[in-house]
């Protein structure tokens, strides 16, 4: 699981315990100076810096069109910027070569709100399916599916069809496999926004629980509440700028 450039353990070293989480100073995500204009000549994104250290819990806050989605597909390279450079975990999204793209796309989990599960897998198959597109020995893939699984609390769901699971369940499922190629980064993209308060909590604590074994999150939300309590780094933006980058921020929705 773990890619011969890594230092650090990998998350199921961490999680057996065989290593404390390594945080050092590295930035696992670099925004430099990022525009993003769209073909049809939409602005989403302006002049955005941003530096998130590697083991980083950010809430990235802001009204419905301010820009959060597209920076996130900015990191996932489903869009490239206009201007600036996007820099992930040290690679230059611009100036990566083709074949480098999937090793690089793969450092990253990406959560959405609609969970986006294969309606007709169960949830191991929906797990072990973003391993065997990559091409994972079938060998790795059953220990590999197995773990995050349990890690997410479904072990006894794992026979069950989508339909068959509660909101909360489909999301956990969707965050296992954000997880199964032991990513540095999970990008999550209103997680919570289907989910009801008791639920969304769960997820968030879980988020929390996989950012302790040192995976860096980035949480785009709608939920005040959420955010404030926690006391996490945000990042508001507004009209596609950075209107505030704070440690241990307090939000209240103005839209
Ligand atoms: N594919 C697209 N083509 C053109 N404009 C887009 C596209 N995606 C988003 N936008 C526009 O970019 C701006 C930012 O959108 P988005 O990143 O989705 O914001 P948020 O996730 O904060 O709601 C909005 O004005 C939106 O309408
Ligand atoms: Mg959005």
């Amino acid at each position: 699981m773990t890619s011969p450039e890594t230092a650090s353990p990998s998350l199921f070293g961490r999680l057996a315990g065989r290593s404390r989480p390594v945080r050092t100073s590295h930035d696992v995500v670099v925004l430099h100076d990022v525009t993003k204009r769209y073909p049809n000549g939409r602005m989403a994104l302006r002049d955005v810096d941003l530096v998130v250290p590697e083991g980083d819990f950010v809430f990235l806050v802001g009204p419905s069109g301010a820009g959060k989605s597209t920076l996130m597909r900015l990191l996932i390279r489903d869009e490239l910027a206009t201007q600036g450079h996007v820099v992930v975990d040290g690679d230059d999204l611009a100036r990566l070569r083709r074949r480098a793209v999937p090793r690089v796309r793969r450092k990253i989990g990406v959560v959405f709100q609609d969970f986006k599960l294969l309606p007709r897998k169960t949830v191991w198959e929906n797990v072990a399916f973003a391993l065997e597109v990559t091409g994972t020995p079938r060998a790795k893939i059953r220990p590999a599916v197995d773990r995050v699984i349990a890690l997410v609390g479904l072990t006894a769901q794992a026979a069950q069809i989508p339909t068959q699971l509660s909101g909360g369940e489909q999301q956990r499922t969707a965050i296992a496999r954000a997880l199964v190629h032991d990513p540095r980064i999970i990008i999550a993209d209103e997680p919570t926004g289907n989910l009801d308060p008791v639920i969304s909590w769960e997820i968030i604590q879980l988020l929390l629980r996989i950012n302790e074994l040192g995976v860096t999150i980035l949480m785009a939300t709608h939920d005040a509440e959420v955010v404030t309590a926690l006391r996490k780094r945000v990042v508001a933006l507004e009209e596609g700028r950075v209107i505030r980058d704070e440690l241990g921020a307090a939000y209240h929705r103005e839209d």
